[in-house]
C-alpha cells in the first residue's frame, strides 16, 4: 500500500510524524519503505539519524533518479545505518525499515513523460516488495502532489491501494489551509479528478492527521491560570468547529498527535526507551503515534463517512 503525506503548509509536524508511522509500522512487522519526496527539502536523513544518507543521497537520491541522473534510487536501511542507539538493534519480529533520500542538493522539476515513468516504475516496484511505502510529499500544491496524482491516475497503477494522509497544526490558518489543499479550486481533489481519477473515490482515500495539538486538560498545561485553561478549551471548541464548517471534521480525521517537547525540541523518533526508560516523552504521544500507525491499514477507518 502506497501512502501519500502531504500538507499545505510547512512545518506541519508530516514529516516527523510519517517517519514515526514508518518506524511504528515496521516494529509491528511491516517491511517499510520512507521516500523522501520532499524534493526542495528533504529531512527524513536527519529524523531517522542517518548521517550517512547525506552522502549517499548526493547524487544519488530521488531527485536524481527521477530526473534521470541516478540508474537507481540510493536506499538505506536504517536499522542497520543509523547512529541512533536504541535503533542500531532491530527488535525481533519488526520488518525492514527503509529509506529512500532525497538528494542534498534537489530541488522541485515539472512532470515530464520519463520523469513520470520513473515514478510509477518505482512505486510499482517498491510496492511489491514492501507491505508499506510512505511518500513524504513537498509542502502545498507541489510538483511532487501533482506527479503522485498523475502516476496514481495510470491503469496500470489502478490495482495500487493508495491513501493520502494530509497533516495541519490545530490552528486557524492550517485548518483553513489543509481544508483548500484538498478541496479548494485547484487542490487535491480537483487536481486528480483533471488528471482522471474518480472523484468519489479519491475522496475517500484522504484522511486528516492533525498534527502538535495542544490538549489543555493534560498536564503539560496544568500551570496556566484557570484564565488562560478557559481560553485555550474555548480556542479547542472554536477550532473544531471550524474543522467541521471546512469539512474536515471528526469524521475525516485518522488521528491527532499531541504536542510533544521532545519533538518541540528536536526531530526524531520517538521510541520505548523515550517513554518508558528516559521518560523524556510523553506516553500519550507513543500511544498516539501507534494507534494512527495501525489505522493506517485499517479499513473501518476508510469506509465512506
Ligand atoms: N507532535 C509534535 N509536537 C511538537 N512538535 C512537533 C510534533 N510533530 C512535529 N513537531 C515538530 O514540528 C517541526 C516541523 O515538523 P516537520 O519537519 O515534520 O514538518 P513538515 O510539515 O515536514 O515541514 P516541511 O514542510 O518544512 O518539510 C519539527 O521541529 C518537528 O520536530
Ligand atoms: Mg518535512
Amino acid at each position: 500500500m502506497l501512502v501519500f503525506a502531504a500538507s499545505d503548509k510547512g512545518g506541519t509536524g508530516r514529516s516527523v510524524t510519517s517517519a514515526n508511522l514508518a518506524y511504528h509500522r515496521a516494529l509491528a512487522g511491516d517491511d517499510v519503505c520512507y521516500l523522501d519526496f520532499d524534493f526542495g527539502s528533504p529531512t527524513a536523513a536527519a529524523v531517522f539519524d542517518v548521517p550517512d544518507a547525506r552522502q549517499a543521497a548526493e547524487d544519488r537520491g530521488l531527485h536524481s533518479y527521477l530526473i534521470g541522473e541516478a540508474a537507481e534510487p540510493a536506499r538505506i536501511d536504517v536499522w542497520s545505518d543509523t547512529e541512533h542507539r536504541v535503533l542500531r538493534t532491530r527488535p525481533p519480529g519488526s520488518g525492514r525499515l527503509v529509506l529512500m533520500p532525497g538528494d542534498v542538493s534537489g530541488g522541485e522539476f515539472a512532470t515530464t513523460d520519463d520523469n513520470l515513468r520513473r515514478c510509477v516504475d518505482l512505486l510499482l516496484r517498491l510496492n511489491s516488495e514492501f507491505d508499506l511505502i510512505i511518500v513524504d510529499l513537498s509542502a502545498g500544491r507541489s510538483y511532487a502532489v501533482d506527479m503522485v496524482l498523475e502516476a496514481t491516475s495510470l491503469r496500470e497503477m489502478s490495482g495500487v491501494e493508495a491513501r493520502w494522509l494530509v497533516f495541519h497544526r490545530w490552528t486557524r490558518q492550517h485548518v483553513a489551509a489543509a481544508a483548500s489543499l484538498v478541496f479548494g479550486k485547484r487542490g487535491i481533489v480537483a487536481g486528480g479528478v483533471a488528471r482522471g481519477h474518480d472523484e468519489e473515490a479519491l475522496r475517500n482515500v484522504i484522511r486528516f492527521v492533525r498534527a502538535a495539538v495542544p490538549d489543555p486538560e493534560s498536564a503539560l498545561w496544568s500551570q496556566v491560570s484557570p484564565t488562560q485553561s478557559a481560553w485555550m478549551r474555548e480556542c479547542d471548541r472554536d477550532l473544531k468547529q471550524l474543522a467541521s464548517t471546512q469539512g474536515i471534521g471528526y469524521s475525516l480525521v485518522l488521528g491527532s498527535v499531541p504536542l510533544e517537547p521532545v519533538l518541540q525540541w528536536r526531530e526524531q523518533l520517538i521510541t520505548d526507551e523515550d517513554v518508558l526508560d528516559s521518560q523524556i516523552a510523553n506516553r500519550e504521544t507513543w500511544d498516539a503515534l501507534s494507534e494512527l500507525a495501525g489505522r493506517l491499514t485499517d479499513d473501518k477507518f476508510w469506509e465512506q463517512p
